[in-house]
């Protein structure tokens, strides 16, 4: 028999900034109603000079840890989801480790883009099958900012920087939330379609470079839409049927926050009502891995999410990667 896993508590931190799409009608040539009408984002937050993507996820991780009951002197792993890390090396997670004044546990970056929150809590739920005592901090955190090209109207209206934290345990706990089951996909040959190009191996930094467009993220739009409501539907509806269960039986449903038109066009093709598909994207734009993190605080700590529910969770992302999730609270 597998060991069950179970989230022992939450937490999420945005930086104080926020920008709105206003404010960004000075900085490109857009406007609110091009950005709310096409995405559904109002609003995102934004890092300040020098905070980095540690430094979020710090912020959420004490806030996971507290509501856990859990010290950091406990952790035996800490996973960080981030494709923005605060340098190529070391690696955020290590920066976490040290910034909660954790245990000298195994701590290591994981990128799979804005699917990395589900990668890291599926890699959590195999540490606790392969050592039953683990307590995991599960972190995911991005400064997308950072990564932007603000004269890119294209794509620097669609994101915002944030993080969210999970600690997960073999024990359930008072209230812990059940990690049922899972599928976690990828498909390296869409790569190009989301990509930031330059500053790694295949075009490194030389001295003297210019920076240019190719150090920004770059997104063909129209395709990841329509591969991101495809995979995400296609998954759903097969982690539903290897539990047996019809979307009648789940409470709610928590997909990316990349767009509210992708979130609305999965829901509409699972046909699940629109009040039972969690939204936050208005306030927070699109922060990748860590935006189903972020989701999950918010809607334990709203009280939208209650003991007794079955909430499942979709994700897609860059290279592609996409996962589907069940939790029961
Ligand atoms: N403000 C005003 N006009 C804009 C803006 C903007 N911010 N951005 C693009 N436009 C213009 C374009 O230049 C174009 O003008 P043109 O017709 O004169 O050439 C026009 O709007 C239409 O551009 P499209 O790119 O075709 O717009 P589209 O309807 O496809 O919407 C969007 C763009 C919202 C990005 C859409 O493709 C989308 O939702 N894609 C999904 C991708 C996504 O959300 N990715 C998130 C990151 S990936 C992830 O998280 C998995």
């Amino acid at each position: 028999m597998t060991t069950k896993a179970y989230i022992r508590g939450l937490g999420y931190h945005v930086p104080e900034k926020i920008v709105t799409n206003t404010d960004l009608e000075k900085i490109v040539e857009t406007s609110d109603e091009w950005i709310s009408t096409r995405t559904g984002i109002r609003q995102r937050h934004v890092a300040a000079e020098g905070e980095a993507t540690s430094d979020l996820a710090a912020g959420a991780s004490r806030k996971a840890l507290d509501a856990a009951g859990i010290s950091a002197k406990e952790l035996t792993h800490i996973f960080c989801a981030t494709c923005t890390p605060d340098e190529a090396c070391p690696s955020a997670s290590t920066r976490l480790q040290h910034k909660i004044d954790a245990a000298q546990c195994m701590s290591v970056d994981m990128n799979a883009a804005c699917s990395g929150f589900l990668y890291a809590l599926e890699t959590a739920r195999g540490m606790i099958a392969l050592h039953p005592q683990s307590k995991v901090l599960v972190s995911a955190a991005e400064v997308m900012t950072s990564r932007i090209n603000w004269e890119d109207r294209t794509t620097c209206v669609l994101f915002g920087d944030g993080a969210g934290a999970a600690v997960v345990s073999g024990e359930k706990g008072d209230d812990g939330i059940e990690l049922v089951d899972s599928i976690v996909e990828a498909d390296g040959q869409h790569g190009d379609l989301l990509v930031m190009p330059a500053g790694g191996s295949k075009i490194p930094y030389r001295l003297g470079d210019v920076i240019s467009e190719e150090h920004f993220l770059h997104m063909t739009g129209r395709e990841v839409f329509k591969v991101a409501v495809r995979s995400m539907v296609d998954v759903c509806k097969r982690i539903l049927a290897q539990n047996g269960l019809t979307v009648d039986d789940i409470d709610w449903l928590v997909p990316h926050q990349a767009n509210s038109r992708i979130i609305e066009a999965v829901g509409k093709k699972l046909q699940v009502p629109t009040e039972k598909v969690f939204v936050n994207v208005d306030r927070f734009g699109n922060t990748s891995a860590a935006s189903i993190a972020i989701a999950l605080g918010e809607g334990v700590e709203s009280g939208d999410f209650k003991p007794g529910q079955t909430v499942l969770l979709t994700t897609f992302g860059g290279g592609f990667t996409w996962a589907a999730y069940l939790l029961r609270f």
